[in-house]
């Protein structure tokens, strides 16, 4: 059946260099790393830390052994970024996973993966801008006293669940005007500079990546100084399965390394700098996220992160009566953190549908590329106005879970595609080989699985509502247009790339 046909690894790379769909190779190894670093510290442990902390709403607590919970997630992630490190570094083609599965598991697949894609990159900034927003508004608050009004910073539902009275919102007719303006901002400008140029964008990147590092180093200083080891006691509370879940909710917090893979088409070596920026970026946070809990943990008894769960560190730093310009500073970083995570998952999410759309499954509009700019302007454009106009209306909670749920799924198909690659292919030069034989991609799907059996039901629901949408759309545009169903790739590879 065609729509199991592959792509082959000759033809993915053939195409990459068609004119007018090709993107310019600036990046290096340091470069890389940093979008890595960029894409994964922000929310997770600025914010979703509190909740796996106190465990308020699972009724599960992880205490101070959330450090536990935080090696347990590095683990799971690890196998998946050598299963992903192997992968670019092979096929070093901007469209990420999806690129890969199309390699493997053919276009079915490939179609699913990348709309699934959508929800790790798209839903996932979702999440984040909500976060940043509340962050900018302390921000504001702390540093000169302005509060955004509610109706301008919040959800609808949020707003009602929480309690405020919907007339002090302005209206039009009857509907009440309540939406998040500052998210809609901050992912709008970020777009503008995505059309300005990758380089730019990732040298903005690497001042971010800086300043929060720099932040996170004061943090972990300001904690030790005030750790008490009696904090620890009792370490696990809510015993193992505590630990369980707060791993599943602090999985937010890793996800990212994967994203260095969607730049692999504007690396100068990606067989040498992928697997670098993948596996490093990973490393770094780990130890960064350890340090942290460690500090926040032992800086006062867990349970007192209940008042402030939003934000963790600031609570600990009230706590301690820590100077206020620390306070100040640390919410800049916080803001400076989901700013890059924004960025780079903006970068990512456009170069995955440009992909998609390269390869004809979605309409060759998306893949036209900016003749000055040379980047992929189109869909930077279309990604900006979606995430911007969810930010705007969704609740956090949920876009955060269910980009855990589309996240995990796509991490579960990479390690598939590599156990399928190398049965398929097994004499084709891996410039990197995930350690282990088959158990590295093995292990990989076990653990995955076993965070999203952790997602709850309506999680699930929304998941594969999604990809039913999907599978309508693959039916009705991408299936008849498929460059590999209509042989376009094949005549063009005859005839030489026009
Ligand atoms: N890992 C990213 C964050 O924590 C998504 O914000």
């Amino acid at each position: 059946m065609s729509v199991f046909r592959v792509k082959s690894v000759d033809e993915i790379m053939a195409e990459s260099g068609e004119k007018g769909h090709k993107l310019s190779r600036v990046l290096g190894a340091f470069d890389v790393t940093m979008v890595g670093i960029g894409a994964i510290i922000g929310a997770g442990i600025f914010a979703m830390v509190g909740e796996a902390a106190v465990g308020a709403s699972s009724g599960y607590p992880a205490g101070p052994a959330l450090i536990i919970s935080f090696l347990l997630t590095a683990v799971a992630c690890g196998f998946t970024a050598l299963c992903y490190a192997e992968l670019a570094a092979m096929v070093p083609i901007s469209g990420s996973a999806y690129t890969y599965a199309y390699a493997t598991m053919g276009e079915l697949i490939a179609w699913i993966i990348g709309w699934d894609l959508i929800i790790e990159y798209a839903i996932g900034n979702v999440a984040v801008a909500i976060s940043w927003s509340g962050y900018f508004n302390d921000l504001l608050n702390s540093a000169f006293g302005i509060n955004i009004p509610l109706w301008l910073r919040l959800d609808y539902r949020t707003f009602v669940q929480k309690g405020f009275d919907l007339a002090t919102a302005p209206h039009l007719g009857s509907i009440p005007l309540i939406f998040n303006l500052p998210a809609v901002l901050i992912v709008l400008a970020l777009t503008g500079l995505l059309i300005v140029g990758i380089k730019k964008s990732t040298r903005f990147n690497d001042i971010l990546v800086m300043i929060k590092l720099a932040v996170l180093a004061l943090f972990v200083g300001v904690g030790f100084y005030y750790f008490k080891a009696e904090n620890w006691v009792p370490f696990a509370p809510g015993g193992w399965k505590g630990i369980q879940v707060g791993a599943a909710t602090i999985f937010f917090a890793y996800i990212g390394f994967d994203a260095v893979s969607t730049v692999a088409e504007e690396t100068r070596d990606p067989r040498r700098d992928m697997p670098i920026g993948i596996i490093g970026s990973l490393i770094v946070c780990t130890l960064i996220y350890i340090l942290v809990t460690v500090a926040l943990t032992g800086m006062m008894p867990f349970m007192e992160l209940k008042n402030k769960i939003a934000e963790p560190l600031i609570a600990g730093l009230d706590y301690n009566h820590a100077a206020r310009w620390i306070i100040v500073l640390v919410s800049l970083g916080s803001v400076i953190a989901h700013t890059a995570v924004l960025l780079v998952f903006q970068m990512g999410q456009p170069r995955i549908f440009f992909s998609m759309s390269r390869d004809g499954l979605l309409p060759q509009y998306f893949a036209r590329v900016h003749e000055k700019f040379k980047t992929p302007h189109v869909t930077t454009i279309w990604t900006g106005v979606f995430v911007a106009v969810l930010s705007a209306l969704c609740n956090i909670d949920e876009m955060a879970n269910l980009c855990n749920i589309g996240t995990l799924f796509a991490f579960v198909l990479v390690c598939m595609g590599v156990i399928v690659l190398r049965v398929k292919d097994p004499d084709r030069h891996r410039p990197f080989r995930a350690p282990g034989g088959y158990a590295t991609p093995v292990l990989g799907i076990l653990f995955c699985l076993f965070l999203m059996h952790g997602l709850d039901k309506v999680t699930w629901i929304r998941f594969f509502a999604w990809l039913a949408i999907g599978l309508v759309i693959y039916y009705m545009y991408g299936y008849k247009h498929s460059r590999v169903r209509t042989g376009d790739l094949l005549l063009r590879q005859a005839g030489g790339a026009k």
